[in-house]
């Protein structure tokens, strides 16, 4: 099977986006990196990306109209580069139902919280205030309903009495490095299966992903 051709889109520093590309260097990896996307142009990683001689692009949201322009222009820039599967990595703008659907069962993200719990922004500092034990990050298909969507992977980190969001932060996003590379080489060669919701296919993968306790 060719190699699916992933654009990661990116609004900021791009840490996921290098565990994506580190990852993809693997001849046996099932996609390639073939573009990386920022709704803002002055974004760290799409610096990176292209020092690393990846394609880049940026397409400004504040440039747009409207959501629909915007994504509009997303749209013909992927066609562009042939794109055929999205990585969403710390992309921080809403998408449309339309353009979701467009990309249906092709488009995953990764969220710093174990979902359904802790949506939105700002998962850290709510879960040490909610005082849960276990904290953590989960990649999953998008769907037009923001951070929902089948669960292709996930990973625990224990709170610690003395963790601050950053501390906290940092344990998860060292997870979210880890499975979103294995979420992706799921996604990407073609074995998960989606069925009323729920991702099968995974294998001894979730095994793998259980993360132990820092
Ligand atoms: C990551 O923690 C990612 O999970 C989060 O933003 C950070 C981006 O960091 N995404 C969201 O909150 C999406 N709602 P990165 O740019 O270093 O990958």
């Amino acid at each position: 099977m060719s190699k699916r051709r992933v654009a990661i889109l990116i609004s900021g520093r791009g840490s996921n986006m290098e565990s994506l590309i580190a990852a993809a260097r693997a001849s046996d990896f099932p996609a390639e990196i073939a573009l990386v996307l920022s709704n803002r142009p002055d974004a760290p990683g799409l610096a990176s990306a292209k020092a690393q001689g990846i394609a880049t692009a940026a397409v400004d949201h504040k440039i747009h109209a409207g959501r629909e322009a915007f994504e509009a222009s997303m749209q013909k820039m992927l066609e562009a580069h042939r794109i055929d599967f999205i990585c969403l990595a710390g992309f921080m703008r809403l998408l449309t139902a339309s353009f979701v659907t467009h990309w249906a069962g092709r488009i995953i993200n990764i969220h710093p919280a174990i979902l359904p719990a802790f949506t939105g922004l700002h998962t850290h500092e709510r879960a040490l205030k909610e005082g849960v034990k276990l904290h953590g990050c989960t990649v999953h298909f998008v769907v037009p309903e923001m951070d929902a969507g089948p669960i292709i992977a996930q990973a625990a980190v224990s709170v610690l009495d003395g963790d601050t969001p950053e501390t906290l932060g940092r344990r998860v996003l060292a997870q979210e490095h880890r499975i979103y590379p294995l979420a992706l080489r799921l996604a990407a060669s073609g074995v998960l299966r989606i069925e009323d919701g729920r991702v099968f296919g995974a294998g001894g993968a979730e095994a793998a992903l259980a993360s132990p306790a820092p």
